[in-house]
C-alpha cells in the first residue's frame, strides 16, 4: 500500500488534480455538519490515494444515470461507477471512531482506498457537443461509489442531454435528458404534465407503471410520493423469485447501509425504472417503507426506543435504522440536500413560474407523533385528538403554512401539495369496523388536519390540490373541512375548499390483496364511495399511476390501471378523467352531475355509473403507425 501510494505520487494528474471531494454531495449524506452521522471528508481525503488504482476499463457504470430535483438555473445529476454491481460495505467513516485512513485493517482498507475520479458534463444538444456545465468529483466506497452533482448555470424551463466519463477515457455513461424549471414567477405559454407514482414493491411486479409514462414521453417531471423501496426480506411482501424479482438482500429485512444500499441497488435492475430516471428528472420524497413500515419519530411497528427492541434487533437503535436509511436514500436518489444542518429534512418546496408550487412534505419519518402499530390501535384512539400530535413536527407544520401562504400571495395560481398519506374523512368500516379509520393517516392527527384546513380557509386560498399515495388504491375527493359540520354538498361539490388525488401503487398489492379480483375490487370500492362523504371515485383493484395536466384555466388528472404487473409489458387503461377548474375548490361534475369528465372504466364513483365493457387497453409498446 505504501509503495503504490508513492509510485503514484509523482505522477503529473491533470484534470484529476481538480477533481473535488465535496462537490460529490454524497459526501454530505446526509449531512455535512454531522460528520459523525455522515462522512468526514477530511478522512475520506486521507485515507484515499489521490489517483485511480482502477483501470478505466475495470470500472462500469452499473446503475445508469438519473436527474431530479430540477430548478430553474440546476439541476441534481446522479451516477454510480464501480468495480463491480455489488454494494460497498465501507461504513467505516460512519461507525468508526478510529482515524480511519491509517489503520492496517485490510477488510476496509483494502476495498476503500482507491477513489474513482469523474467527469461530468451538460449539454443543450443529443450529441454533447457543447458542455454549458461540467465538473469533475471523485467517488469511493465510502458513498457505494455513487455520484451526485448540482450542474449550475442553466436556463429556466430547458431540455438538457448530461454524460458523466471515468476521468481521462472514453468510459462514459448512457446520455440522460432532463429539464430546468420555469423561473419563479415566469408565465408559461405550456401546460406542465406531471407523471405521478407511489408504492413500488419490487417482487410483486414489474414497474410497468413508469415504462408506460416514459414511453408516452408526455411528462414534464416525474413525481414519487414514497415507498420508492419496502424493506422487507423475500417473502415478507410479496414473492419475487416466481418473477426473478427477487429483492437484495433476500434474507433478512433490511436494517444496516449495506442492506439499504443493496436495495436500492437491486430496485434499479428494473429497465422501466432505469429508462424512466435517465429521460426525466424525479421530484421524490418518501413515505415509510424507505425506513420502516409505520415508521414515526421514535419508532416502527417493528421496533422502538425500548430495551427489548434494542436486544430483539441485535444492538441496534431505531435511530441507528434509521440513519443508515436516510443515507442510503441521500446516496441514491437524485435529490438536494435540503438543509445542510437538519440531516432528516426532505421536505421542500418547487416554484413553477407563476403557474403552481409543488409542496412536497414529509409525514413520516422527520418528525411525527406515535402512528398506529395494530397492538396500540385502542391508545391511540384515546389520543387521536390531543392537539400536540403533529404529522409533520413544529417545525415543518410552520413552513408549510408558510409556504401556502406565501404561494398564495405570489399568486401562483396553483398549490399542489405532494405527501403521502390520505387527508380526506374516508370510512373504513368496511375494512376495520372497530375503528373505522385510518389512524396512519391525517385521521390520526385531526388537530394537524384541522390545522391544515383552517390555515387554507382562514387564509382564503383558492387551487389547492393534494396529492396521496400510501394506500395502494385510489382516493378522488373534494377537500372538505370536516365533513360532518360544514355546509358540503357532495353532489355539487359546493362547500369544498380544494380537491384531494390519492394514486394507486406501481405494484404494492391493494385492499383486495394481491390476487384479488376485479369483482372484490368494485364491490369494496361501492361500499367506500357509498359510505365516505367527500370520496367521488374510488378503484381498489388495479395498480398504476395518475397524471396531472396543469395550465392557468383548469388542472386535469388522469388515472392510469395496468392490467398485468406479472410480465414486463405496456398495457394499461385510462380509468377516469378529472377536471378542477381554476376558483371552483372542488371536482367539476359533468353533464350527468358526476365528479368526471367523460365516463369512468373502472372502480365506483358517487351518484353515477361506471361503463367497465368500455375500458379498453392501449399498449405503449406498440409501435405507432
Ligand atoms: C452488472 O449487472 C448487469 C445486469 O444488471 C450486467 O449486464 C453486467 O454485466 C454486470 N456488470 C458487472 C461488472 O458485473
Ligand atoms: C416496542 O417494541 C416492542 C418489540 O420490540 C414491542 O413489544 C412493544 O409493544 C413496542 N412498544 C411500543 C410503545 O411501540
Ligand atoms: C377540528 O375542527 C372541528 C370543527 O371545528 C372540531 O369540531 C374538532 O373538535 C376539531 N378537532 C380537533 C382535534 O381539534
Ligand atoms: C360523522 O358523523 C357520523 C354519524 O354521526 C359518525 O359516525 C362519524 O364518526 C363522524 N365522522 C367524523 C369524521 O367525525
Ligand atoms: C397470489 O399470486 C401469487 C403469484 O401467482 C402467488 O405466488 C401467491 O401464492 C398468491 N397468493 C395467494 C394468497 O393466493
Ligand atoms: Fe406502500
Amino acid at each position: 500500500m505504501t509503495l503504490l501510494r508513492f509510485a503514484l505520487a509523482g505522477l503529473s494528474l491533470g484534470s484529476i488534480a481538480q477533481a473535488s471531494f465535496s462537490t460529490n454531495l454524497n459526501y454530505r449524506s446526509p449531512s455535512n455538519n454531522h460528520p459523525d452521522l455522515g462522512i468526514a471528508i477530511n478522512k475520506v481525503h486521507k485515507r484515499n490515494v489521490p489517483s485511480s488504482p482502477f483501470k478505466p476499463e475495470d470500472l462500469y457504470f452499473t446503475h445508469g444515470v438519473a436527474s431530479g430535483d430540477p430548478y430553474p438555473g440546476s439541476v441534481i445529476l446522479w451516477t454510480r461507477v464501480a468495480p463491480s454491481n455489488e454494494s460497498s460495505d465501507s461504513t467505516v467513516t460512519v461507525s468508526g471512531t478510529a482515524p480511519l485512513y491509517d489503520h492496517d485493517n485490510e477488510k476496509y482498507v483494502s476495498v476503500s482506498t482507491a477513489p474513482v475520479c469523474v467527469e461530468w458534463k451538460v449539454s443543450p444538444d443529443e450529441k454533447m457537443r457543447r458542455a454549458v456545465s461540467h465538473g469533475t468529483v471523485w467517488t469511493s466506497s465510502d458513498v457505494d461509489y455513487t455520484v451526485k452533482v448540482e450542474a449550475t448555470g442553466l436556463k429556466p424551463y430547458t431540455t438538457y442531454y448530461y454524460q458523466f466519463s471515468v476521468c481521462k477515457s472514453k468510459n462514459s455513461s448512457p446520455i440522460g435528458r432532463t429539464k430546468t424549471t420555469p423561473k419563479k414567477n415566469q408565465k408559461l405559454k405550456k401546460e406542465i404534465n406531471l407523471a405521478i407514482f407511489s408504492c413500488s414493491n419490487y417482487p410483486q411486479g414489474f414497474f410497468n407503471a413508469y415504462g408506460n409514462a416514459a414511453r408516452k414521453d408526455d411528462a414534464d417531471y416525474f413525481v414519487h410520493l414514497g415507498d420508492y423501496i419496502y424493506e422487507h426480506k423475500e417473502g415478507g411482501y410479496g414473492w419475487g423469485w416466481e418473477m426473478d424479482r427477487i429483492p437484495q438482500p433476500a434474507d433478512h429485512n433490511i436494517k444496516s447501509l449495506l442492506d439499504y444500499r443493496k436495495r436500492y441497488a437491486s430496485y434499479r435492475t428494473d429497465v422501466d425504472l432505469l429508462e424512466s430516471h435517465q429521460k426525466f428528472p424525479w421530484i421524490t420524497v418518501w413515505d415509510d417503507h424507505e425506513v420502516e413500515n409505520n415508521i414515526w419519530k421514535a419508532g416502527s411497528s417493528a421496533m422502538n426506543n425500548t430495551e427489548d427492541s434494542f436486544l430483539n434487533a441485535g444492538g441496534l437503535s431505531i435511530d441507528q435504522v434509521k440513519a443508515n436509511a436516510v443515507r442510503a436514500h441521500f446516496e441514491w436518489m437524485p435529490i438536494r440536500q435540503v438543509d445542510m444542518d437538519d440531516n432528516l429534512r426532505i421536505w421542500r418546496n418547487f416554484e413553477i413560474g407563476n403557474l403552481f408550487d409543488l409542496i412536497m412534505l414529509d409525514t413520516r419519518v422527520y418528525d411525527r407523533s406515535i402512528t398506529d402499530l395494530t397492538a396500540n390501535r385502542g391508545y391511540l384512539d384515546s389520543i387521536r385528538d390531543e392537539q400536540s400530535r403533529s404529522l409533520m413536527g413544529p417545525r415543518q407544520e410552520t413552513w408549510f403554512y408558510n409556504q401556502l401562504k406565501q404561494s398564495a400571495q405570489r399568486r401562483a395560481k396553483w398549490r399542489i401539495v405532494g405527501q403521502q398519506i390520505l387527508i380526506s374523512d374516508i370510512d373504513y368500516e368496511y375494512d376495520r369496523p372497530a375503528t373505522p379509520y385510518n389512524a396512519d393517516a391525517w385521521d390520526g392527527y385531526r388537530a394537524n388536519k384541522n390545522r391544515t384546513l383552517e390555515t387554507i380557509i382562514d387564509n382564503k386560498i383558492d387551487n389547492t390540490i393534494f396529492l396521496a399515495g400510501d394506500t395502494h388504491a385510489a382516493y378522488v375527493s373534494d377537500l372538505v373541512y370536516f365533513t360532518n359540520t360544514t355546509n358540503y354538498n357532495p353532489l355539487t361539490g359546493s362547500g369544498a375548499i380544494g380537491v384531494e388525488f390519492g394514486g394507486t401503487g406501481v405494484t404494492s398489492p391493494g385492499p383486495v390483496a394481491q390476487n384479488g379480483t376485479l369483482e372484490e375490487g368494485i364491490v369494496r370500492s361501492q361500499i367506500f364511495v357509498d359510505k365516505s362523504k367527500p370520496l367521488q371515485w374510488q378503484d381498489s383493484y388495479y395498480r398504476g399511476y395518475y397524471e396531472l395536466k396543469i395550465d392557468y384555466k383548469r388542472v386535469v388528472a388522469n388515472f392510469f390501471g395496468i392490467p398485468d404487473i406479472r410480465s414486463r409489458n405496456g398495457k394499461e387503461i385510462k380509468l377516469v378523467t378529472f377536471e378542477v377548474r381554476d376558483g371552483e375548490n372542488r371536482l367539476r361534475r359533468n353533464k350527468e352531475g358526476e365528479a368526471i369528465v367523460g365516463k369512468a372504466v373502472g372502480g365506483a364513483l358517487k351518484n353515477g355509473e361506471v361503463d367497465l365493457e368500455a375500458a379498453v387497453v392501449v399498449d405503449t409498446m406498440e409501435k405507432k403507425r
